[in-house]
């Protein structure tokens, strides 16, 4: 071990039940490095991570800190040996401002709120965070809550930040902004572990990178001597192509006519201002957008579950040939037409899965929830949720596991699949691949493209443009609430399209 060594582990293995979730892993984090853990949806990043923290204690193997070897049973024993880690799924209490939850827990002597205001804005100062500490959680953005989690573990003196998928609920901006946090903190010595499925993040923030594959240490690589498509082949451990097999829309129907459709929030903004396009079947289109311009807003009008104040939204039913109007019409009415949303929400746990129950009643719970006897057969949904778990590779030993027993990724799979599974006539899906490893991601890339060759009309709303580019049909800019321009995908620039995101007409931007 090097001098510059802050952690090493040592053949740590963690098993649950039937699962080797760590086989024998090593890895050494350095003093002043920014360390990525890179890994398929399943492969144990997190679980490794856990240890190191406390939450879980491993079966076998050591963990050796500045060279001493050290038991970790709690995550009081990890920080008193300045290790911290900021969560998936964020630890705050929401009716408590930022200070009270920073302080909460610890047993301070002579505790004075004044005192601990005063550290937190020199740990503010020091990094770069705009905060107000007197503000309270529910008041606060996703990205304002990850930074308060970053300063309770700063506070209690961490030198090893480990953060788990940090950027997975972040706006480009935002992630740029944490990057910088990042940086500073390395400059001034301290050791952080950041866990993402993003390869040009890791290639981009991180110094070196370890990854895992079904449990096991692979290797760590310098990134300033790797590649993608290296750092592809060793998580999946063998070349894969990431390509997305785009086909010409066939007999493309109007599926779904939206004309003038405005929302206005209560508080007077116009979150969706006079809002016209068609989806037609066989096609899929993309919608683009900085975060917050109305993306959520548009989808949820059309499944029902958003005020609507002016404007139509007219569904051609290709089963009657007749017209329904969307907008009389309630959320469950919407789904029994075929049109179904799949918004994979910046907190994942809040997404419509029951995390104690398993596989096969999750997906029950969507497709068969109108059934009439409490006895139902559960053979048809055994199928459906075993088609999925081969269909997206969910990890998982079976379809009766509980949820809560999956990985974060895993998790997602399931919810997407079902809905996908659902044979919908429209199918929306926002942010589909958030969490999702790189081979998952193209695995729903390629499904939205099956979907389309089926003759559904798919909306995606996306966040990569490249991806946009080369999955959609035609692309329909959002910016602050209003269509920017609907442009056709085989022939458009991210350019043009970056150019239409920032068009404003005029208008104030909308944070929504
Ligand atoms: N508490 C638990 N009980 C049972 N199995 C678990 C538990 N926690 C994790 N597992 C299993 O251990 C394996 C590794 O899970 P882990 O959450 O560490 O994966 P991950 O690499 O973080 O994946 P993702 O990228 O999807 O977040 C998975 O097969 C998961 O189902
Ligand atoms: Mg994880």
């Amino acid at each position: 071990m090097g001098a510059n060594t802050a952690i090493e582990l040592k053949n740590v293995t963690k098993v649950f039940g039937s699962i080797v979730a760590n086989k024998d892993v090593n890895l050494t984090v350095n003093r002043g490095e920014i360390l990525s853990i890179l890994g398929e949806n399943g492969s144990g990043k997190t679980t490794l991570m856990n240890i190191l923290s406390g939450i879980y204690f491993p079966d076998h193997g050591q963990i050796l800190i500045n060279g001493e070897e050290v038991v970790i049973r709690s995550p009081k024993d990890a920080f008193s040996y300045g290790i911290g880690m900021i969560h998936q799924h964020f630890k705050l209490v929401d009716v408590f401002s930022a200070t009270e939850n920073i302080v909460l827990g610890l047993e301070e002597e002579n505790f004075n709120i004044r005192r601990s205001a005063e550290k937190i804005k020199k740990i503010s100062e020091q990094y770069g965070f705009e905060i107000d500490p007197n503000k309270k959680i529910y008041e606060m953005s996703v990205s304002e809550k990850q930074t308060v989690e970053i300063i309770k573990v700063l506070y209690r003196g961490a030198d090893i930040l480990i953060l788990d998928e940090p950027t997975a609920v972040l706006t480009p901006q935002e992630t740029q902004k944490l990057f910088t946090v990042l940086r500073r903190m390395r400059e001034d010595g301290k050791s952080i572990i950041i866990i993402t499925h993003k390869l040009h993040e890791v290639l981009s923030l991180s110094d070196r990178v370890s990854v895992l594959r079904k449990g096991e240490y692979i290797g760590t690589v310098n990134t300033a001597e790797t590649n993608e498509s290296e750092l592809t082949e060793m998580m999946v451990g063998k070349k894969v192509s990431l390509n997305i097999r785009r086909n010409d829309p066939v007999d493309p129907q109007d599926r779904l006519v939206i004309k003038g459709l405005t929302c206005i929030s209560r508080d007077g903004v116009k979150q969706l201002d006079n809002v016209s396009f068609t989806a037609r079947s066989g096609e899929i289109l993309g919608i683009a957008g900085i975060a917050g311009s109305g993306q959520r807003e548009l989808l949820e009008a059309v499944a029902g579950l958003q005020k609507i104040d002016e404007g139509s939204i007219v569904y051609n039913n290709p089963k009657t040939g007749g017209q329904d109007d969307l907008r009389n019409k309630t959320p469950m009415q919407i789904r029994d037409l075929g049109v179904r949303l799949s918004f994979v929400p910046e907190d994942r746990l809040g997404m419509g899965l029951v995390a104690n129950m398993d596989i096969i009643d999750n997906v029950m719970l969507r497709s068969y929830r109108r059934g009439k006897t409490a006895f139902l057969e559960r053979k048809p949904p055994r199928n459906l949720a075993e088609r999925i778990i081969h269909e997206l590779e969910v990890v998982t030993p079976s379809a009766t596991t509980p949820i809560r027993r999956l990985s974060g990724g895993n998790v997602q799979k399931v919810l997407v699949g079902r809905e996908i599974a659902s044979a919908p006539t429209v199918f929306m899906a926002a942010y589909p691949v958030r969490g999702l490893d790189i081979n998952s991601s193209y695995l729903i890339y390629n499904l939205l493209n099956e979907q389309k060759s089926n003759g559904v009309a798919v909306i995606f709303v996306g966040e990569d443009l490249d991806i946009l580019i080369d999955l959609c049909d035609r692309i329909a800019v959002l910016g602050s609430g209003r269509i920017t321009g609907i442009v056709d995908a085989r022939t458009t620039t991210k350019e043009e399209i970056g150019l239409l995101m920032t068009k404003h007409d005029g208008g104030e931007p909308n944070h929504g």
